[in-house]
């Protein structure tokens, strides 16, 4: 089953196209790996997608809903959830605190985060504790977010948007940064997260090993435009595909 369809996709900015008639589809329990080159528009599609910005044209349907230019609060409830390329955490709040919030990013009493009952918040740090744990960032949680390492703020941004507990998980460049051993301790807490609470997940990344590792499918974009979807092993071999990477240095082996 289709779990979310994007039909005709156009995003500008000005007399610049960023994402130019994008059409594909993502299936439940899919693994979708998003590459292209710098600038092929990836960021710009994610957050037409999750509603962080309008399309120009075209439609997103998730779930059988037409989500097209819905704000990004309303597709969160509906189980889309998002991580962005740079880590969003709450950086004076503790790390627990940040994964709650993330908790209640999917229900409407987010929205009277300030007059949460202690019932409430007792369930939302139960859940985020979990999340903390599936992350390894237990022992970390009564710190404040900023005195984690880089490594572990990048874990805790991808735990906040898993806490809302989404359908739907879109990860912008998860394992930018990290070292060879984090990125590969982030890709097997991914998979155990797909396995176990099988969510379904999209993924931007330029790390190729990470993209071969984990996903199943993968779509390119070069240029705004969607040159190329299949298995990780016939992209990789796809000459459209070579030629857009050629002689750039955005694919890092
Ligand atoms: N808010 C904006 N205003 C104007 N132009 C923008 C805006 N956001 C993105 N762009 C432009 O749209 C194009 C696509 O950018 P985007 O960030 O989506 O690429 P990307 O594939 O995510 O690149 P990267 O791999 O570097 O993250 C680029 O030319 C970029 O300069
Ligand atoms: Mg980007």
């Amino acid at each position: 089953m289709s779990m979310l369809e994007i039909e005709s996709l156009k995003r500008s900015f000005g007399g610049l196209v960023a994402v130019r008639n994008v059409t594909f589809n993502v299936n439940e329990g899919d693994f979708l790996g998003l590459i292209g080159p710098n600038g092929a528009g990836k960021t710009t599609l994610f957050n037409v997608i999750s509603g962080v910005l309008r399309p120009s044209a075209g439609t997103v349907r998730f779930l059988g809903r037409d989500i097209s230019g819905k704000p990004a609060n309303q597709t969160v409830r509906q189980g889309l959830s998002r991580t962005f390329q740079a880590a969003t955490i709450y950086p004076e709040a503790s790390v627990i605190e940040n994964a709650a919030r993330g908790t209640l990013a999917s229900s409407l009493t987010g929205l009277w985060g300030g007059f949460l009952s202690s019932k409430w918040r007792v369930a939302a740090e139960e859940k985020a504790f979990h999340v903390l744990d599936l992350f390894g960032l237990t022992r970390r949680a009564a710190l404040k977010a900023r005195e984690l390492s880089y490594g572990e703020q990048r874990r805790l941004g991808v735990a906040i948007a898993l806490a809302s507990d989404p359908k739907l998980l879109m990860l912008d460049e998860p394992v930018a940064g990290l070292n060879p051993e984090e990125a590969a301790e982030l890709a097997s807490v991914l998979r155990r997260v797909k396995s176990e609470r099988g969510v379904t997940m999209v993924m931007v990344e330029h790390h190729m090993r990470t993209v071969m590792g984990l996903c199943n499918r993968v779509v390119v974009l070069d240029h705004g435009t969607l040159i190329a979807e299949g298995t990780p092993a016939e992209v990789v071999s796809n000459p459209l595909v070579i030629e857009a990477y050629l002689g750039k240095e955005a694919v890092h082996a």
